[in-house]
């Protein structure tokens, strides 16, 4: 290192960095040490909020090279044929807190920022293709519920219960929480989605609605209920060093990106919903269509800088690829940005980690900590008359819908099979083998079996019977049973899970 002296933030070199000023060997200290407060000071503030939901995680750099060709769907220049794009993919919990155990069972955040050259394109989806709920207005209510009592400032299974069970659209993602998809062996072996439905722009303009899958080269792998305890113990950073220590040594993870696409017309005569976060589309009715391969291949240099500060959002598109009419993905396209602005500062973009390779011009300025600057002549306002750069709506290359009517409040269901519990059902009965229903009647029971409120546990049941009406009365059998055994739900804490 060739820095050899120590120095304040603003260059200075600096007397000390192991005794303080004082008056005297044990007098009173100076306060115009202005190293000492400098340092003091500088350390306090060290920490910036956690993000309010997938607090916990870590991730890498990485590359993604176009192996399909998809040219017919969209003019986005990252997923035109051979292309090679830098990447930054982030993994996360979504209940815990930063020092919680990865291992936890939850749903998985799965996050890449495409450094594209039309600016930064940013999929934050998760590790399963469904949620929890489709309407942004419910989701801090949602979150609320899986978060922590205001008092005991414990988690409870009560409130997650009660709010899963008043909100039956949750069933889908529930069933994929509580079966084998909840606890992954690692971020290297589980899948990830883009979960909404986004749209897609060709070079004719010509419209289309889109699903991202990310299918794991690695292939899928999860742990049991008591593995995922015994690694909470031993190792709560276990997912975050497995991927460290994976890219270390030259074991670069890698994914296969499809898509499914729809063409724009269908969505209105399609048998469900396209647009509910809550459903998948059959691969029956929309089969996959390979892009490309995503590989992880450097880590980040400083966690902090480079993945703490990393700002991940829906609302980052680019020319060729735009959002739909799903009230959750709106919702999440004002969220992001707005919780990045408060979380990491307004000039969050310009910090190295989420600056695009693309240039930057518009007429934004100032606000906390901005460094950019354009010249003193350039002008500062749109329209100009001296050269300023203009809006040019051919090159934005945005999508569009149609849409009228009063403005409602609404959860009309228009298409013949929008439900709450037909695709749970489908997932347990037809995608789950014998053994993995085994275990999901385990979890379940134990996670029911925390639920101290007899009206809450009582329709939790009944939300099963909703899924699967035979799980819905083994679950009734197991409860029953533990409630007769003398240490009653107990039975099932730690060993089902
Ligand atoms: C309307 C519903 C939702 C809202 C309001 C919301 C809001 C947020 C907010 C505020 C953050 C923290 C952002 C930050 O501080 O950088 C976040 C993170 C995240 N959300 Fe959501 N979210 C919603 C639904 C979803 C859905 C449906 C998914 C997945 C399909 C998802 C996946 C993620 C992921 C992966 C992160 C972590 C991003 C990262 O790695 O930095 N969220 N969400």
């Amino acid at each position: 290192m060739t820095d050899d002296y120590t120095t304040t933030q603003t260059g200075t070199p600096v007397a000390s960095d192991a005794h303080s000023l004082t008056a005297g060997r044990d007098g009173v200290t100076a306060l115009h040490d202005r190293y000492l407060v400098e340092k003091l000071a500088q350390f306090n503030r060290e920490r910036i909020p956690e993000r309010i939901v997938h607090a916990k995680g870590g991730g890498a750099f990485g590359e993604f090279i176009v192996t399909g060709d998809v040219t017919a769907y969209t003019k986005a220049a990252v997923f035109q044929p051979g292309t090679a794009t830098r990447t930054l993919q982030r993994f996360s919990s979504v209940a815990g807190e930063q020092g919680s155990p990865d291992t936890w069972r939850d749903v998985r955040g799965f996050s890449v920022k495409f450094y594209t050259t039309e600016g930064n394109y940013d999929i934050v989806g998760n590790n399963t293709p469904v949620f929890f709920i489709r309407d942004g207005i419910k989701f801090p209510d949602f979150i609320h519920s899986q978060k922590r009592l205001p008092g005991s400032g414990l988690r409870d299974a009560d409130m997650q219960w009660d709010f899963w069970t008043l909100s039956p659209e949750s069933a889908h993602q529930v069933t994929y929480l509580m079966g084998d998809r909840g606890l992954p062996r690692s971020w290297r072996t589980m899948p990830g989605y883009g979960s909404h439905t986004y749209q897609w722009i060709n070079a004719a303009g010509e419209r289309f609605w889109v699903k991202y899958h990310f299918h794991s080269l690695q292939g899928n792998e999860e742990i049991t209920g008591v593995e995922a305890e015994q690694l909470a113990g031993a190792d709560a950073d276990h997912y975050r060093r497995d991927l460290y220590e994976a890219i270390e040594r030259g074991d670069f993870p890698a994914w296969r990106v499809s898509v499914q696409v729809m063409p724009y017309e269908d969505a209105k005569t399609y048998r469900f919903n396209p647009f509910d976060l809550t459903k998948v589309w059959p691969h029956s009715d929309y089969p996959l269509i390979e892009v490309g391969i995503h590989t992880l291949n450097e880590n980040p240099q400083n966690f902090f800088a480079e993945i703490e500060q990393a700002a991940f959002s829906p609302a980052n598109t680019v020319p060729g690829i735009d959002i739909s009419p799903d009230k959750m993905l709106m919702a999440r396209v004002f969220s992001y940005p707005d919780a990045q602005r408060y979380r990491v500062g307004t000039n969050y973009n310009e910090l190295p980690v989420n600056r695009p390779v693309a240039p930057v011009h518009n007429y934004s300025q100032d606000g906390a900590a901005r460094h950019g600057f354009k010249p003193a002549d350039a002008p500062v306002y749109a329209p100009n008359s001296f050269g300023g750069p203009s809006a040019q709506p051919e090159r934005a290359g945005e999508g569009s819908w149609e849409s009228d009517g009063a403005l409602v409040r609404s959860a009309a269901t228009l298409h013949a099979e929008d439900d709450d519990f037909g695709q749970a059902g489908a997932l347990y009965r037809e995608v789950f083998d014998d053994a993995a229903r085994a275990r999901f009647l385990d979890t379940i029971a134990g996670a029911v079996g925390g639920v101290k409120r007899e009206d809450i546990r009582e329709r939790a049941i009944q939300y099963w019977t909703n899924v699967d009406a035979s799980l819905g009365r083994a679950l009734r059998d197991r409860l029953d049973s533990a409630s007769q055994t003398p240490d009653g739900a107990a039975e099932y804490v730690g060993v089902a899970e």
